[in-house]
């Protein structure tokens, strides 16, 4: 089989944001205690912040972090979590029946950010409480002092504003497992009134509306409609949630799971810009896909019977090679998108759906996805070019036909770096030529493969290195042409310049 992608400088997508590069740490599971955070372990710093952890987060190239949750927010009192921590209550968080005991909270998080160079992204809880507490956390956390929740924070050892710019308005509303969850039409009356409140004590935010929990929800797109109808005009975002996994042992579909993904977020552009259109606006919402992953969800045993304990290992998935592929064209497809993806953020970095892993006392690893997302962030900067793709279909069940070969390619001028990322998602060896007409004279940099394989999860560090990227062998470059033989099931990277 051949492959043919036609790029030229000249023709630019979009230029990448870096806070497609986001990550997100929930308080769930182990995400928080004993993930970023477990005083006592022998590379703690004096908060108690594991340095493995934040080693592999700036590895990871994380850049925004989105914070407390989730499912948790809608639930959560951010009152608890500030002040002096003998003062701070132990509660029952109702989304994951847990034992929360709020150590952490959010000024123990952002300076977690600060520490690791990632900007926090917070989220206010719009399930059980609503207004006055999303405005007054802004409050506390924006306002330079002078007022009762700004001297508070003060007096809670952060002298300078948090200064903190994304905030997302609640979390999965549309949800029936969300904790306060609503209709379309109470959400954006509810989303509307706390944007405007909170943009009343710091005009200077940006604020991401709840789009879909998933493509698959019922109340999908007409959700979309109605909140932005209430919020177009005070919102920046809309986000997109969208977890995929292998199913009935339906490969080609899975492999593919960036197909529908793309399709998803198309699909909630164009209703955003049909809203736009009733309102003789040029004004474009974009896109904060601020939970996307792999997520083997079928065998979560549910969030009912959950005995009640602190930081209880839930939802720690362990992924494939095979996975990494697929997390790896789901990255790349987001970059694609760059003129209208703002803000994506991997649900999560750690222990939670993550990729990275930690034992209580013990090692933090790499999963295997954690591999093509830490290459991408790293090299995939500046713009994204329109790839003109020709080359074999391949038809899967769920998705329908879809590109056999998947490509994103994007130039960083700044570094003369051109970088393609090539998902095979086909089970036959697709020959690839890449014309890169208007770039002169290009060399091979670096080029990096990982390949699907029938293992399965790879369930230790060691496992999981042993199918980390290798140089891929035979990639040919002429002139601004490059040919390479894509291998079947795989994930490439290559860097010329
Ligand atoms: O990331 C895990 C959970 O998935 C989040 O809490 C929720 O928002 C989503 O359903």
């Amino acid at each position: 089989q051949r492959a043919r992608i036609t790029v030229h400088p000249a023709f630019e997508v979009g230029t990448i944001d870096p806070r497609i590069f986001g990550s997100f740490v929930e308080h769930l599971g182990r995400a928080v205690y004993t993930g970023i955070y477990e005083p006592g372990h022998p590379t703690a710093d004096a908060e108690g912040f594991r340095q493995d952890v934040a080693d592999l987060t700036r590895e990871l190239g994380t850049t925004v972090v989105r914070y407390p949750g989730g499912n948790f927010v809608s639930g959560y009192r951010w009152e608890d979590g500030v002040g002096p921590r003998d003062e701070r209550p132990t509660r029952i968080d109702m989304a994951w029946r847990t034992i929360e005991t709020n150590e952490i909270g959010t000024d123990e998080f952002v300076r977690w950010t600060a520490a690791t160079g990632t900007e926090p992204m917070m989220a206010v809880n719009l399930g059980t409480r609503g207004v006055a507490e999303a405005a007054e956390l802004v409050e506390y956390c924006n306002v330079p002092g002078g007022t009762e929740l700004s001297e508070r924070r003060r007096a809670n050892g952060a002298d300078a504003p948090h200064g903190i710019r994304l905030w997302c308005l609640g979390n999965e509303m549309d949800g029936p497992w969300q904790i306060g969850h609503k209709t379309a039409e109470e959400y954006g009356r509810l989303a509307s009134q706390a944007a405007q409140a909170m943009r009343r004590v710091d005009p200077s935010i940006e604020l991401v509306v709840c789009g879909s929990s998933s493509r698959e929800m019922e109340t999908f797109g007409e959700w979309e409609r109605v909140v932005l109808e209430h919020t177009f005009d005070q919102v920046e975002y809309i986000s997109v949630h969208a977890y995929y996994q292998e199913r009935d042992g339906d490969r080609a579909s899975f492999l593919a799971s960036a197909a529908g993904f793309e399709a998803f977020m198309h699909e909630v552009i164009a209703t955003a810009d049909a809203v736009a259109a009733r309102r003789h606006s040029d004004k474009r919402i974009r896109l904060s896909v601020d939970e996307w992953n792999i997520w083997y969800i079928d065998s979560f045993a549910g969030e009912d019977n959950l005995e009640l304990l602190e930081r209880p290992r839930l939802i720690e998935d362990v992924y494939s090679a095979l996975d990494a592929v697929v997390a790896g064209d789901l990255l790349a497809t987001l970059l694609r998108n760059a003129d209208r993806v703002a803000i994506a953020c991997l649900a999560q970095l750690v222990n939670v759906i993550a990729p990275i892993m930690t034992e209580p006392g013990g090692e933090a690893w790499r999963q295997t996805t954690f591999f093509p997302i830490a290459l991408t962030a790293q090299h995939a900067r500046g713009v994204t070019l329109e790839a003109r793709t020709e080359g074999p279909r391949a038809a899967t069940a769920k998705h329908g036909e879809v590109d056999a070969v998947s490509s994103v390619v994007t130039w960083d001028a700044a570094a003369g770096s051109l970088v393609a990322i090539l998902t095979n998602r086909s089970p036959q060896p697709v020959e690839l030529r890449l014309d890169a007409a208007g770039f002169r004279e290009l060399a091979l940099a670096e080029s990096h493969v990982m390949v699907a394989d029938d293992a399965g999860p790879r369930r230790t560090a060691a496992e999981a290195a042993e199918v980390a990227p290798r140089p891929l062998e035979g990639v040919v470059v002429e002139g601004a042409e490059l040919l390479v033989t894509l291998p079947p099931e795989s994930w490439s990277l290559i860097r010329l310049t």
